[in-house]
């Protein structure tokens, strides 16, 4: 008998559109559908075994340089727009030629980056940034941050002055692919909803869509809100203030924290200055 994953009830909101329904299970060939939330199985018992300090391995396999980031198509090679890269370098040309088809100007995807999950999102900002907002083309959106409190944190600006290295860089911005509420990784365009269609509304809200979205509980992140915030380290509960992108909804607390990235040609690659920022999940 094919074995059965035990999922967390969908909140209302979605179970109402159908996408998980109110069904608790599902089985293997629906788990594998999920992509890189599956490979979040394999990546989170890594995790917890080797513990954070380990985690930023020598990469293997694929190409470019040691701090190339990497696409993680596995499971959805036949879905993905990515799916016949699976762990080659990403290049800034793939996401241009894949958000060349998007109404918004966008474009994300799974990446692995020295053994961590990433996503990679593409926003056509240097080309619609001076145009009115109500045209729905997406543009970065630099921002205040509040806590999970409501207390304010500072602005997205304040970090960026700092360090301009973490200021979206050619149009492109990654994030840490561990998700802010039980550490689950969030997709881009992993199931298909209200939240993850090809539409953008501004402010950094939970409308439109285009949205980075976990499927473990539906927590929803808006790739284009910059935001300053505050999390804490898991194992000595340090608090630590960082450059990230805005949740949107459900219950992750805050935003995911932002890789900064260069280019190296063409191939896009991590910088590794930021490593405290990625222990929630410790
Ligand atoms: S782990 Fe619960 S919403 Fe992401």
């Amino acid at each position: 008998m094919a074995r059965e994953f035990e999922l967390k009830p969908a909140p209302s909101e979605l179970a109402g559109e159908g996408i998980l329904g109110t069904a608790t299970t599902i089985n293997r060939r629906q788990f594998l559908r999920y992509g890189f939330n599956t490979a979040a199985g394999v990546l989170t018992a890594s995790l917890g075994m080797l513990g954070f300090a380990a985690i930023l391995l020598p990469p293997g396999g694929g190409g470019g340089g040691d701090l190339a980031v990497q696409f993680w198509a596995k499971g959805r090679e036949d879905e993905a727009w990515y799916g016949a890269k699976h762990l080659q370098p990403m290049t800034k040309a793939d996401f241009e030629a894949e958000a060349a088809s998007s109404s918004t100007g966008t474009a994300g995807a799974a990446g692995v980056w020295n053994g961590v999950p990433v996503v990679v999102n593409y926003v056509s900002h240097s080309k619609y940034a001076g145009s009115p907002e109500s045209n729905g083309k997406a543009r970065f959106q630099f921002m205040e941050g509040y806590d999970e409190t409501g207390k304010y944190v500072g602005h997205f600006e304040d970090l960026a002055e700092a360090d301009p290295r973490l200021m979206p860089s050619d149009d492109l911005i990654m994030v840490f692919g561990r998700c802010t509420h039980l550490c689950c990784i969030p997709g881009w365009q992993l199931v298909s909803n209200s939240f993850t269609e090809d539409s953008w509304t501004p402010g950094g809200g939970d409308d439109g869509g285009t949205k980075m979205f976990c499927i473990c509980h539906s927590s929803r992140f808006d790739p284009t809100a910059l935001e300053m915030n505050t999390n804490r380290n898991r194992s000595n509960g340090a608090t630590f203030n960082y450059a990230g992108i805005r949740r949107a909804g459900g219950p992750a607390p805050v935003g995911l924290p932002i890789i900064p990235i260069q280019l190296n040609g063409d191939v896009i690659e991590g910088i590794t200055d930021y490593v405290d920022w990625y222990t929630y999940c410790d």
